[in-house]
């Protein structure tokens, strides 16, 4: 059912976000210093804005980024991905990707992305780092000292394991059962993960839960984009579950004023637009804005000639998917709106 290349994409998210009290560093050329606020990514294509390699990925291709910034920049997405509304939210610039950092060095004042398309908590095919190599990058700049402990003191992580890991599991080794303790492996994993960056010194770590696996497009082309996978939506749930029940142990333990780990419902607020997609604008729920002519091409395929292999819906900002895994910007505008009501974003703000 699910064909790996196609979930690729998935992505674990990793954000680290360092908040100080200040506000208002959208504003290029606004003043900052060493308690400014600085956000850190880490996870797959749901918030990588540049790290995939151009020679691996489509993201770095036509149509990508039609809507923002107008170009692709190997955003999997024809716009802003959560890693940007996330950086909405807190009111900081969403972060240099990590393989850019020397062309823009005085971006990294603002953190660093490290999230790569493909990856997961564990290795995937792709070949890109998997989350603990991403951590040790973050470690890497801190044993450099281009963040200094107060910088990460009051800083927030936000984490996001979005699927690639059971696509891999699929993909090479895949039974139902299999697949089914599976889960909990790769639910400690994370956790694992959690616990590491938090012992680097990151203050607050936001986890986003998995989205409905079984809406995404890769998976309802078999009902013509008619309706969701509830088999594949239920071990999302049991994903999410775990994951939840973890976070909340999690935080007895370290027992502090406040909440150091937060997890995000990045289910119902996908399912929520879903269920409702005329309050979000979106006329397109479950059908892809952009694919593949035929099954054998996808989203920026080409041909030896460079023709196009695709097409692309007449309005982006009315459809909720993107390609066959990736919500268009409008989609995760709409997700965005809802995670921004929910007790679990606003508690980021400690
Ligand atoms: C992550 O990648 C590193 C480097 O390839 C590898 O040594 C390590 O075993 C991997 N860790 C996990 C949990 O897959
Ligand atoms: C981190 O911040 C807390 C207050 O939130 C403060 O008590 C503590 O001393 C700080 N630690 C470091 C290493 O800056
Ligand atoms: C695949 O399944 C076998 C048998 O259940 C297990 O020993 C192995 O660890 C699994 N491989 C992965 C990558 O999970
Ligand atoms: C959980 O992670 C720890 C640390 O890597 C490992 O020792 C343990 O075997 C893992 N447990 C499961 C169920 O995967
Ligand atoms: C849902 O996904 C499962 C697991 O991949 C598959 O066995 C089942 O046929 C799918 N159900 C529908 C209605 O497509």
């Amino acid at each position: 059912m699910y064909s790996f290349n196609q979930l690729l994409p998935f992505l674990s998210i990793f954000l680290i976000l360092h908040l100080s009290g200040q506000k208002g560093f959208q504003v290029e050329g606004s003043q900052l210093n060493d308690a400014a606020t600085k956000m850190f990514v880490f996870g797959d294509s749901y918030a990588d804005t540049g790290n995939i390699r151009k020679s691996l990925s489509s993201s770095w291709k036509d149509p990508y980024g039609i809507t923002f910034p107008g170009k692709p920049t190997g955003r999997f997405s024809d716009g802003r991905v959560l890693t940007d509304f996330i950086a909405r939210y807190l009111k900081v610039k969403s972060p240099v990707p990590y393989r850019l950092r020397k062309l823009m060095p005085q971006h990294m004042k603002y953190g660093l992305n490290f999230a790569v398309g493909g990856t997961g908590v564990f290795d995937t095919s792709t070949g890109g780092p998997n989350m603990t190599t991403q951590i040790d990058l973050l470690q890497l700049a801190i044993k450099g000292k281009v963040y200094s402990a107060s910088d990460l003191n009051n800083s927030v992580a936000l984490v996001s394991v979005a699927g690639n890991d059971y696509s891999h599991y699929i993909a090479t080794n895949g039974t139902a059962e299999g697949l089914l303790s599976f889960v909990p492996v790769v639910v400690n994993q994370t956790i694992n993960n959690l616990i590491r960056i938090k012992g680097l010194g990151v203050k607050k770590i936001v986890m986003a839960g998995l989205q409905p696996l079984g809406c995404l497009p890769t998976v309802t082309a078999t009902s013509s984009f008619q309706q969701c996978n509830t088999t594949t939506n239920d071990l999302v749930l049991l994903h999410n579950n775990l994951l939840t029940q973890a976070v909340t142990t999690l935080n007895q333990q370290t027992n502090n004023d406040h909440s150091s780990f937060i997890v995000l419902n990045l289910y119902d607020s996908f399912m929520s637009v879903l269920n409702h997609p005329s309050t979000h604008n979106i006329q397109n729920e479950l059908k892809p804005c952009c694919a593949g002519v035929s099954s054998e091409y996808s989203c920026g395929s080409v041909d030896q000639n460079n023709g196009k292999k695709y097409v692309v819906c007449d309005n982006p900002k009315s459809a909720f998917f993107w390609d066959m895994v990736h919500p268009t910007e409008a989609g995760w505008h709409a997700v965005y709106s809802k995670l921004r009501i929910t007790n679990a974003l606003q508690q980021i703000h400690y």
